[in-house]
Parts: structure tokens; C-alpha cells; sequence
């Protein structure tokens, strides 16, 4: 038997009623577009989640694209961003006409590295974007402290870290805006494309609210030319009950990975990912490092594992982000990373006894 890297199937399983329920109700009113379904989803995210707000947008690219232009950054401006990081990141940042910054990840945590983030800033450089890779928080007490006073703007990339903490405060609250995705192998995930901004400020909130509505607030009122990036209404409806699993899921999630620390430890060649202390991670992906990390890759999936690489190739040596001028060498952690990351098979419905066989996998494929 095969095993996934993720189970959508047995999440659907789980909430398959309400879902059904929702869609009746929908199909009832017909009201395809916002309405109520989309408002409660905002609502019951805010609260569960401690953040202020949430406006829900068409996916975690718009999200950040809409977190970053509501906070005032536009064409010409630098923001700065981790070498490692799904290109979305970087995408962003380029289609509003703004360049972004690269910087090197650290070597543990592979976390974008505050020392060299603050030492990336210029004159131009309008905010910095920390990505909560991998299920947890960026090091932004670090950021924070080293941007103190100059009016450069933090705002979190956080499309992998629902429910992730760091001393207690949610992603999405520590800086100015959030950007999250609710792609379907998140720890959220919807049954298609869809995001959200979150905020703890009132007037980027309703700045991205205008945003995502063609510049409006009142129908046909258009203040300012917009983008249609609305939260999709049947999403919202897959969204409210996956949310309500949200916690107990993501404690599972913690419980396989420490389940594959203890499985882990002491296999020759292995490096256990790290969680930073202050940050509870909530194991969006399980990431290991291996030497011959292609060679065990087609092992393992030969073996009928769904192992898979997040990234296999840092932003600045991909083809889209080639003309920002980096070469090879540029980032030295993020290069060497990208050939020795492994994402082994982890959700909330992995069984011991799949993670017995990943591990049985994985050491015969290393030996
Ligand atoms: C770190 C990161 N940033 C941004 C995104 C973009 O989100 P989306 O695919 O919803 O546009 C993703 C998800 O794919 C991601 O993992």
C-alpha cells in the first residue's frame, strides 16, 4: 500500500456532513458570492485564532500581493525575503512592480536568518517578509528589534503555519499584515484556491477589503482600481468546518512529529528538523536532511512513499527569478539545503504503523 504525503480524503471523511449541510443551504439561497458564509468564516477565524482580522481573498498570493499594497509598498520599493521559500513569495512581491530581496536562510531552523535579512536592507527596502516555513514562526523578535524606528513594514508570509504560535501570539499578529494560503495540503485547506489577510490593523484591513472588491466598498463606488480576489462563498463553507478540526489536527500533526524525532534519532545520516524554543510549530511539513537526497527520494517513492522536496531549487536559481542578479553561491545555506531537504509523508490520519514503514523505508534506502 502506497502512502500519501497528505490525506485530504480522510479530512473530507471527518466533515463530509457539514460540508453537505453548507451546500445545501448555499444552493438554497443561491447567494454564490460572499454573503454569510464568508463573513462567519472570518469571524470564527478571528476568534479562534486571536487575530483582530481576517479578510478572505482568492489565495495566498493575493493575500500577501494585497497585505503588501495596503501597507503602502509599491513599485520600486525592496522587500526582503528568504532564499528559501515557495516562489509565491517572491511572485508576489514582483507583480506589484517592487523587487525582492533574497536573503540566507539559517542553517537549523532554515528559517530566513535576521542577521542577514537586517544586513539585505537599503534605502529602499519598505518591509520585510518572514515565511513561517514549514509550520513555524520566523524569527521576528529579531526583525522586529532590528527595524525599530524605520519605518520598514514586517509582513508575514504565514501560508504554512495555521495555528502556529511563538510565545503564545499567533502567526498573522506580529506584524503590520499577514498573508495565508488555504491551498488544499495546508494544515487549512480548502477544496480548491483561496487565502486571507490577517491584520491587528484596522485601516490595512479595510484597505484590502477594497482591494479584493474592484476598489469598493458600496457596489459601483469604486475609490480605488481593484482586483476581484473575493474568498470564494463554497470555500468559505469547506473552510468554517475544517477550521473547527483545526486544533485537534494540528496536535496530531505534533504528536507524528515527535513521533518521528524518537523513530528518527540515531539513524546514521539523518538530521531531525528543529524547532526554535518560544515557537510552537504546528508540522505543516515534516522536513529531515539526507545525504544522496535524490537517490533516497526515488527509494522511497519506488517504495511507494510519498516523500516529496520543499523546495528542490532556492528562488534565485529558478528561471522566473534568475534576472535578479543573484549567482550560485549567493546563498550558501538555502543552496546546500535545497539538496539534502526530504518531506516525509505527515497529516493529522498518519497511522504508527505508516510511520514505522516510512522509517523502514527510509533507513533501508540510506544504507
Ligand atoms: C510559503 C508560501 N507562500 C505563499 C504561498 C502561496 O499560496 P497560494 O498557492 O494559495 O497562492 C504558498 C502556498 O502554496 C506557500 O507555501
Amino acid at each position: 500500500m502506497s502512502i500519501p504525503l497528505v490525506d485530504l480524503a480522510a479530512q473530507h471523511a471527518e466533515i463530509a456532513d457539514e460540508v453537505s449541510a453548507g451546500l445545501a443551504a448555499l444552493f438554497e439561497t443561491t447567494d454564490f458570492i460572499g454573503g454569510k458564509a464568508v463573513e462567519e468564516f472570518e469571524r470564527d477565524y478571528c476568534e479562534l485564532l486571536g487575530v483582530p482580522h481576517c479578510i478572505g481573498v482568492a489565495n495566498g498570493t493575493d493575500a500577501l500581493e494585497l497585505a503588501l499594497r495596503a501597507a503602502g509598498i509599491g513599485a520600486g520599493d525592496e522587500v526582503v525575503i528568504p532564499a528559501n521559500t515557495f516562489v509565491a513569495t517572491a511572485g508576489a512581491i514582483c507583480r506589484m512592480g517592487a523587487r525582492p530581496v533574497l536573503a540566507d536562510v539559517d542553517d537549523e531552523s532554515l528559517l530566513l536568518d535576521p542577521d542577514r535579512a537586517l544586513a539585505a536592507i537599503t534605502a529602499r527596502t519598505k518591509a520585510v517578509v518572514p515565511v513561517h516555513l514549514y509550520g513555524q514562526i520566523a524569527p521576528i523578535d529579531e526583525l522586529s528589534v532590528g527595524i525599530t524606528g524605520t519605518g520598514i513594514a514586517i509582513i508575514e508570509d504565514a501560508a504554512q503555519a495555521q495555528g502556529a504560535t511563538r510565545h503564545g501570539t499567533p502567526a498573522g499578529s506580529f506584524g503590520v499584515a499577514a498573508g495565508m494560503s488555504f491551498y488544499p495540503g495546508k494544515n487549512l485547506g480548502a477544496y480548491g484556491d483561496a487565502g486571507a489577510v490577517l491584520t491587528v490593523d484596522a485601516d490595512i484591513a479595510r484597505r484590502v477589503r477594497l482591494l479584493r472588491e474592484h476598489g469598493s466598498e458600496r457596489k459601483y463606488d469604486h475609490e480605488v482600481v481593484g482586483w476581484n480576489s473575493r474568498l470564494d462563498t463554497l470555500q468559505a463553507i469547506v473552510l468554517r468546518a475544517k477550521l473547527r478540526r483545526l486544533a485537534e489536527w494540528n496536535e496530531a500533526r505534533r504528536a507524528a512529529a515527535a513521533r518521528y524525532d524518537s523513530l528518527l534519532a540515531g539513524i546514521p545520516g539523518v538530521r531531525l528538523p528543529v524547532t526554535v524554543p518560544g515557537n510552537v510549530h504546528v508540522w505543516h511539513l515534516y522536513v529531515v536532511r539526507v545525504p544522496e537526497r535524490d537517490r533516497v527520494l526515488t527509494a522511497l517513492r519506488a517504495a511507494g512513499i510519498g516523500a516529496s522536496v520543499h523546495y528542490p531549487t532556492p528562488v534565485h536559481r529558478t528561471g522566473a527569478y534568475r534576472d535578479l542578479g543573484y549567482r550560485p553561491g549567493s546563498f550558501p545555506v538555502a543552496e546546500a539545503a535545497a539538496g539534502e531537504i526530504l518531506t516525509l509523508p505527515l497529516h493529522p490520519h498518519l497511522t504508527a504503523a505508516q510511520q514505522d514503514r516510512i522509517v523502514t523505508e527510509l533507513e533501508a534506502a540510506l544504507r
